[in-house]
């Protein structure tokens, strides 16, 4: 063992032994005054040496955890880059801040666990997504630079982002307001379009891959980090946490489609959207396979019935965006691009449309009171899209005029 290591393990040791709920931090407390007795009195005393005294440890315990500690260590060494902190982690990785020695610059890598090395289809993968994710170049990408391999971990190495995500800013706001949401979605849907230009699809896309920096630029993160399971089982590895992958999940990845397109990100996009102004998950549930029982077969609620201030045209883009059938959803972002932007300025959407449900329009007779009616099927949203859909104001002009004509006869036969 070098001096060096076991004094960053005797350094730790307090901590770990707490954290790993070996004794508390009264018996700490007690055992730290001891050594700095016996220092006072001229000897040595370690905190190893006064945990095994007080048996609060055993030495086989000790060694264990001073095993777990090397590893870690190890693991946070990679050749040509200097670890400084832990920015966080997530369900697969741990993320940390480092400096890149030959460049001076800051850098974040994402390490993957050792049990990643051992799946050499996946190991593949991780670097075939990885070479591609390098060849994009978008203001609104975290930008890939490189992936290797240091001891058994494979790594992740991309742009620092300083700043915060969606997921906090949801936390924050509860709603972001219509103007700020649009504009998350704008340079989103501008990200993804790169991406799938190139052939790229995410596969998560979710409020806490939406990084946000503190000019208030978005970058979506992860573009190009292989997964290592499918996405169902996942999104079940998330199981209890608040804000999982089940939440924004696509139906077609849910069913174990392979041919997964640009039209599932379309889907977590929207489904990320939905959360930022109604201030809720499109579906929730007591567990992740409920949720995502609810993603295929429940009904939406409209985003305006949770917050009626939002406009019209913006709640018809994010219910085509979550439609069920993939066919039904925007063929591509660059269509989802161009409603946003309308939304934007103040004008209708045009590839999200209003439905107007002919049928349902279809005149309903009373004949007990001899009255003609229009059943409720013009919604609010409805009829405040008409102004911009010719087509829809003409078929109501006529169901009007059939309603008229049909009371004229009523009325000429009573
Ligand atoms: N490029 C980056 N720059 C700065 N911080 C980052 C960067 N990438 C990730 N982080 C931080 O590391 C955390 C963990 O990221 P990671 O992608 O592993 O998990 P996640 O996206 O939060 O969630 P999950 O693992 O559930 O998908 C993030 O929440 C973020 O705070
Ligand atoms: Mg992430």
């Amino acid at each position: 063992m070098s001096g060096q290591s076991s004094a960053g393990f005797e350094t730790m040791l307090g901590k770990l032994v707490v954290d790993h709920g070996l004794i508390t931090d009264e018996e700490l407390q007690q055992c730290s005054n001891e050594v700095l007795a016996t220092r006072d009195e001229g000897d040595v005393g370690t905190l190893e040496d006064a945990l095994i005294e007080h048996d609060f440890v055993t030495r086989r315990q000790l060694d264990r955890l001073r095993r777990e500690f090397e590893a870690n260590k190890s693991q946070k060494q990679i050749p040509g880059f200097k670890v400084l902190k832990k920015l966080g982690a997530g369900a697969m990785a741990d993320v940390v801040l480092a400096e890149q020695k030959s460049l001076g610059r800051m850098v974040a890598i994402k390490i993957l666990p050792k049990k990643y090395s051992e799946d050499r289809e996946y190991v593949r993968r991780f670097y075939e997504e990885g070479k591609a994710a390098a060849q994009l170049n978008h203001a609104n990408i975290v930008q890939a630079y490189d992936v290797g391999q240091a001891g058994d971990n494979h790594y992740f190495v991309m742009e620092y982002v300083e700043g915060s995500t969606v997921f906090d800013r949801i936390k924050e706001a509860k709603r972001i307001p219509e103007d700020e949401a649009l504009n998350i979605m704008i340079q989103s849907a501008k990200a993804l379009q790169h991406a799938h230009e190139k052939g790229l699809i995410h596969r998560d896309i979710k409020p806490k891959n939406l990084m946000l920096t503190t000019n208030g630029t978005i970058k979506v993160a992860d573009l190009g980090l292989a997964r290592k399971v499918d996405d169902v089982e996942l999104a079940q590895a998330e199981k209890g946490k608040a804000y999982g992958t089940p939440f924004y999940i696509s139906p077609e990845q849910i069913r174990g489609a392979l041919d997964i397109g640009p039209q599932a990100d379309i889907y977590g996009l929207g489904a990320t959207c939905y959360h930022m102004i109604t201030g809720r998950v499109p579906f929730n549930g007591k567990n992740p396979s409920e949720v995502m029982r609810r993603h295929l077969s429940a009904t939406l609620t409209n985003p305006d019935d949770l917050n009626p201030a939002l406009s019209p045209g913006f709640c018809q883009v994010v219910e085509k965006m979550l439609e069920k059938d993939r066919r039904d959803r925007y063929e591509s972002t660059a269509d989802l691009l161009e409603d946003l932007q309308l939304v934007q300025r103040g004008e209708a959407p045009h590839f999200a449309r209003p439905e107007v449900d002919l049928s349902s329009l279809a005149v309903r007779i009373d004949t007990q009171a001899g009255e003609a009616a229009i059943p409720a099927a013009v919604t609010r949203r409805d009829s405040q899209g008409f102004a911009n859909n010719p087509l829809a104001m003409a078929s109501f002009v006529a169901n009007i005029v059939l309603v008229i004509i049909v009371i004229i006869l009523v009325a000429l036969m009573a």
